[in-house]
């Protein structure tokens, strides 16, 4: 059933695929800048926080903190210098979306970048780039040379006196990186390990000691179509708390993988099989499982990712997928929509999700670097017909000790798509043990 809902509303892809559109000329003759125009001329830095606080959005990273209020936390002590990072880690398997956006159209992320450093008063501010995106970092510094020739960038922006320098740092390549206190230490020349905190980095546990703000690029490159239409239009976008729109890394087993920008609140239905989506599951399969916030969040089967506990269609929007807690739900996270039909092992995916955590865990906290490994070892020999019946639940309670036991978060990503597999899949766990199964 297709919901009553602005299938076409796109705040940040309405031009990707303009001819030229990486580039400042073309970007402005589609209404590119005017945000920085009407901000930096029209409107104190505290009148554009109202507004992303009027809109309603939450941070597009995968948390869904609520950024106006992130952004008030700020805090502005005298004659300390603040600072906007915007993460562009993006390593979560099955989340691409930014990558896509920063590739298609630099000028939306560098245009939002300006309008939120203003809005903080950063006058240095820095793009964390994935290492192995070097090519996208490429585009994005030829477009902020664009931005600092047409005076957009540099001192005095617009004779506004505002001043503003923007940096792109490369990452190296580790998925840590992507955890915000991580990314500054990285940033700050050293190894990327996750901080305690307090303190948050919006006081004084940020860059260098000082006061920062840490925004997804989807978050920040929406500032400007905020700043340009003002925060109540955004938040008509979308349902409930869930307002605006989100794009998403569709991919797996459907017709039309891709990176699509939906109005939140679509079904979840419409978004796997109707034609402007997904466009259903591949010829002649039908489907089986979902992953729907990337590789962190709990894959639900079929029947719950369609339908909520009390039988209602399950929306995109970071309540209806996240109704039921745990035990029927999962996250709307980063996006990333890894679709599966009946041909998929959930035990080996489960392992190939088990060995990535493992890989990517800093080594920190003992639970974690631990946990993840006894349980790549365990999925391993349980993929590999050497499995014995109590390894299922010895997987469970090695994820449950992992699971709220760690200074980031990354210890509860690889814990909970392990849980789930098992909560929803353990017949197929148990199938691979008795039938002694040797994949390889
Ligand atoms: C292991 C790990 C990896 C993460 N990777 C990313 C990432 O690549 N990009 C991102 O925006 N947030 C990532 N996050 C979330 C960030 O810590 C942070 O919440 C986010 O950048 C805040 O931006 P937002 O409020 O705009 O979502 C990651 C978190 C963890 C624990």
């Amino acid at each position: 059933m297709i919901c009553e809902i602005k299938y076409n509303m796109k705040i940040l892809t309405e031009h990707i695929d303009v001819q030229g559109i990486e580039t400042i000329d073309v970007f402005r003759k589609h209404g590119g800048y005017a945000a920085v125009e009407k901000a930096l001329k029209k409107m104190t830095p505290d009148e554009v926080t109202e507004e992303v606080k009027k809109s309603g959005i939450r941070g597009r990273g995968g948390a869904g903190f609520p950024m106006g209020m992130k952004w008030s936390f700020l805090a502005k002590p005298e004659g300390v210098p603040r600072y906007l990072v915007c993460n562009a880690d993006e390593s979560e398997p099955g989340t691409f979306k930014d990558h896509y956006l920063m590739m298609k159209s630099p000028h939306t992320l560098i245009e939002g970048m300006i309008v939120s450093s203003y809005a903080l008063g950063a006058n240095t501010s820095y793009i964390y780039i994935r290492g192995e995106l070097m090519y996208v970092a490429t585009i994005l510094e030829k477009a902020i040379q664009e931005a600092r020739d047409k005076g957009f960038l540099g001192k005095n922006i617009l004779g506004s006196g505002y001043d503003l320098d923007l940096h792109v740092q490369l990452g190296g390549g580790a998925y840590i990186c992507g955890e915000e206190t991580a990314l500054l230490e990285s940033l700050e020349g050293k190894r990327g390990n996750p901080r305690n905190k307090p303190p948050f980095p919006a006081v004084k546990g940020g860059l260098w000691q000082c006061p920062t703000v840490v925004n997804n690029v989807e978050s920040i490159a929406t500032t400007a179509w905020i700043v340009n239409n003002g925060g109540d239009e955004y938040a008509k976008i979308g349902i409930g708390r869930s307002t605006g729109t989100k794009l998403i890394s569709a991919s797996g087993h459907i017709r039309k993988p891709g990176v699509y920008e939906i109005p939140l609140g679509i079904t979840v239905e419409d978004f796997i099989y109707a034609d402007e989506w997904c466009g259903g599951i591949r010829d002649g399969h039908k489907l089986k499982a979902v992953v729907a916030g990337g590789s962190s969040v709990p894959i639900l089967p079929a029947e719950l990712i369609l339908k909520t506990t009390n039988g209602e269609n399950r929306l995109m929007t970071y309540e209806s997928l996240s109704d039921g807690g745990f035990a029927t739900g999962t996250m709307l996270g980063s996006g990333g929509f890894v679709v599966m039909d009946e041909t998929t092992c959930i035990v080996h995916n489960t392992l190939t999700f088990g060995r990535f955590y493992h890989h990517e865990s800093c080594g920190q906290c003992s639970p974690c670097r631990e946990g993840t490994g006894w349980m790549d070892k365990v999925l391993y020999r349980i993929e590999h017909g050497q499995g014995r019946q109590e390894d299922i639940d010895l997987l469970v309670d090695v994820a449950k000790k992992i699971e709220g036991n760690t200074i980031c978060p990354l210890g509860d990503a690889a814990a909970w798509p392990v849980a789930a597999a098992i909560r929803h899949f353990r017949d197929e766990f148990e199938w691979h043990i008795n039938h002694n199964l040797k994949i390889c």
